[in-house]
């Protein structure tokens, strides 16, 4: 027996060999992360992060839906228009309404849609037009076709109507009915081709 045995063996036997035991774990952090988790979620579900009623549950009737809608009338004329317009003619217009240079001629600004009154413009669409044309002091001579048989009264004089009010445009001419579409439609029948620009000039456009 040496010296350091003998010491170890003067211990008490308990201590000789210290244990790992499972402590008690204290009942007042599981209690603070149980809090943190409750008003954590509260405030999530507060700020929309979980199902936000805009995407998941918009609609409770369709009175509710049709709040939603426009109400005012120049406006639903507007967003009709609008949408006639990328339709049908934002090919070759371009939805700025700049046109494309020596092809496409601009109605943004277009001296041939900021006249007083619409005839012009609304002969011009029904039939089309070829030829040489001016327009804003440039030349262009190509052609157009005609919409006559494409659109109804009330679309062409919601698409006219689109572009001679367009506030992107700075355009505030008067608006077009579908009566004045169907008058002109009504009187030029039986014209077959499309309108040069020297012919329509010679025309008033009230
Ligand atoms: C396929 C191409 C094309 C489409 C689509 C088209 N246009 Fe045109 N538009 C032309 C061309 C080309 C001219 C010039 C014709 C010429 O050179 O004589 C023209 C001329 C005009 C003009 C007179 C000139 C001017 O720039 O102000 C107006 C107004 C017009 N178009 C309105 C419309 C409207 C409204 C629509 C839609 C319903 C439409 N166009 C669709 C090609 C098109």
């Amino acid at each position: 027996m040496n010296a350091d045995t003998q010491k170890f063996s003067s211990l008490p036997p308990e201590a000789a060999e210290p244990k790992a035991a499972a402590g008690a774990f204290p009942i007042w952090v599981i209690v603070a992360l149980a809090v943190v988790a409750y008003f954590g979620t509260v405030k999530f579900d507060e700020s929309d992060g979980g199902f936000s009623a805009q995407v998941f549950a918009p609609y409770v009737s369709t009175k509710q839906l049709e709040d939603f809608l426009p109400k005012d009338p120049e406006r639903i004329a507007f967003l009709e228009g609008r949408k006639l317009y990328s339709q049908n003619c934002a090919a070759c217009h371009q939805a700025s309404g700049l046109g494309s240079p020596g092809q496409f001629p601009p109605l943004a600004g277009s001296d041939w849609v900021k006249t007083e009154g619409p005839n012009r413009i609304i002969r011009l669409v029904l039939h089309g037009i070829q030829g040489p044309i001016k327009v804003n002091g440039l030349d262009f001579n190509n052609a157009m076709v005609p919409w006559k048989d494409n659109m109804t009264d009330q679309q062409i004089a919601s698409v006219i109507s689109y572009v001679r009010r367009n506030k992107d445009w700075n355009h505030t001419f008067s608006a077009v009915t579908p009566d004045q579409v169907k008058k002109i439609r009504d009187t030029e029948k039986s014209r077959t081709a499309p309108w040069s620009a020297e012919e329509l000039l010679k025309l008033s456009d009230k």
